[in-house]
């Protein structure tokens, strides 16, 4: 495959790895820097330019995209997109996994672990913030940091009003998160490839530090993960729709914590301290999914006019409860169930003989118009007039537009 890694700095360690990784499995591969580029559009036909001349025909895209360049780098990645060129991360992805804020917000309604976190804007919400997350000593974090700058132990819910103030005056917007004390300045970091986790390690801070990052004087070491933990790194990177991420897991006493999720994780810490190949692994995921790549349904769906796909939930006392996927005869309302979601269990293409229980939730693509109908009334502005060949009390959560 001819390959185009995006990267500012081509000798550093990970890109470097990459490279040779692509070459040795006979890959054609260039490391491109991202801001090289420029972005051609006219209709019916994206294009790019590299260095004034335009690209040939890649097959697969591995986005190094770094903090500083996130929005002239996602906007290189959307354009290969557009050209259907496999993205090894998406720039909807990336833009997901950049803020914090914004990624606990979508893994907040799964069944995944967080630190609790709040976010809130005037002075006044400050102190009862602080005390919804468990009181101090509270961590305060900007919502772009990277590296542990930006991230800050309050020992005293004083010193955490101070804080916050002096950020927010400096127009900074800041996190407010439990302190997790029992994960004692360690974290894990899992590099996901796809629905695998290549290589684990934990990171343990040094001295006073309670920041197990490297660039804090964190120290590495390998871990056998538990079950538990690969199954909340995978589904976590799947939630912010990308397929290469480093996941921050914190050990709390209810499981793992997830932090945040790395679209651009660095590979030298990890296969130093494991001895991995991880850089073949992302390779030679790429090379297989090149072959046979996902699709970014949502995008693709709209297309088909009326479309969509729609979380259908059956609370308890639902008639549904107990009833089969095939005798809740959705599909005659031109609705198919793609996944079911049952606590923390991801069923995917359940069977039609299936049972459903009190508190399921179905995935489902069809017509939107036949799901919008499953809505209650309290939640929907108008009535449809067919509700009542539908099955009343199924509630849709979300349709594709709403869903991030
Ligand atoms: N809620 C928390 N409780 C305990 N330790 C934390 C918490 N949040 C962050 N840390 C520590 O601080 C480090 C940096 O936090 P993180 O959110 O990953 O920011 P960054 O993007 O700067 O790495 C983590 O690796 C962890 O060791
Ligand atoms: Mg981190």
């Amino acid at each position: 495959m001819k390959l185009a890694i995006l990267s500012r700095s081509p000798k550093c360690y990970s890109s470097m790895r990459l490279q040779e990784a692509a070459q040795n499995r006979g890959h054609d591969v260039q490391v491109l820097d991202t801001i090289k580029f420029a972005i051609d559009l006219k209709r019916g036909a994206p294009d790019l330019f590299y260095r004034q001349k335009q690209i040939e025909d890649y097959d697969a895209v591995l986005p190094r995209i770094g903090a500083s360049i996130t929005y002239y780098g996602t906007a290189v990645v959307r354009q290969f997109q557009e050209m259907d060129v496999f993205c090894a991360n998406t720039a909807h992805g990336i833009n997901n996994s950049r803020d914090k804020l914004r990624s606990l917000q979508l893994l907040s309604r799964h069944h995944i672990g967080i630190p609790q976190t709040t976010f809130v804007h005037n002075k006044k919400d400050v102190l009862p913030a602080i005390e919804r997350v468990g009181g101090a000593p509270v961590v305060i974090k900007l919502i772009e940091g990277t590296q542990g700058i930006g991230v800050l132990l309050a020992e005293t819910v004083k010193q955490a009003e101070a804080i916050i103030e002096l950020l927010q005056a400096q127009k900074q917007n800041v996190l407010i998160q439990k302190f997790v004390a029992e994960s004692k300045g360690r974290d894990i970091r899992a590099f996901v490839v796809g629905d695998r986790v290549v290589a684990a390690m934990r990171r343990v801070a040094q001295g006073q530090e309670f920041r197990s990052n490297v660039h804090r004087g964190g120290i590495a070491e390998p871990v056998e993960l538990p079950q538990e933990y690969i199954d909340t790194a995978v589904r976590a990177t799947q939630i912010m729709g990308l397929q290469v991420a480093g996941v921050d897991m914190l050990e709390g006493k209810t499981g793992p914590q997830i932090m945040e999720v790395n679209s651009s994780p660095g590979l030298e810490g990890i296969e130093t301290c494991t001895g991995l190949d991880v850089a073949g692994a992302v390779i030679e995921y790429i090379a297989a999914q090149v072959d046979f790549p996902e699709i970014d349904v949502r995008q693709r769906l709209t297309v088909s006019k009326g479309y969509g796909v729609s979380e259908i939930y059956i609370p308890e006392g639902s008639r549904f409860v107990g009833r089969t996927i095939q005798e809740t005869r959705l599909y005659e309302h031109d609705i198919n169930v793609l996944t079911l979601y049952r606590g923390n269990k991801v069923i995917p293409n359940p069977k039609p003989q299936r049972e459903l229980e009190p508190n399921d939730k179905l995935l489902c693509f069809g017509k939107l118009e036949a799901m919008r109908g499953m809505v209650p009334a309290k939640t929907r502005r108008r009535r449809q007039p067919d509700i009542a060949s539908l099955p009343e009390d199924a509630v849709s959560v979300a349709d594709v537009e709403s869903v991030d």
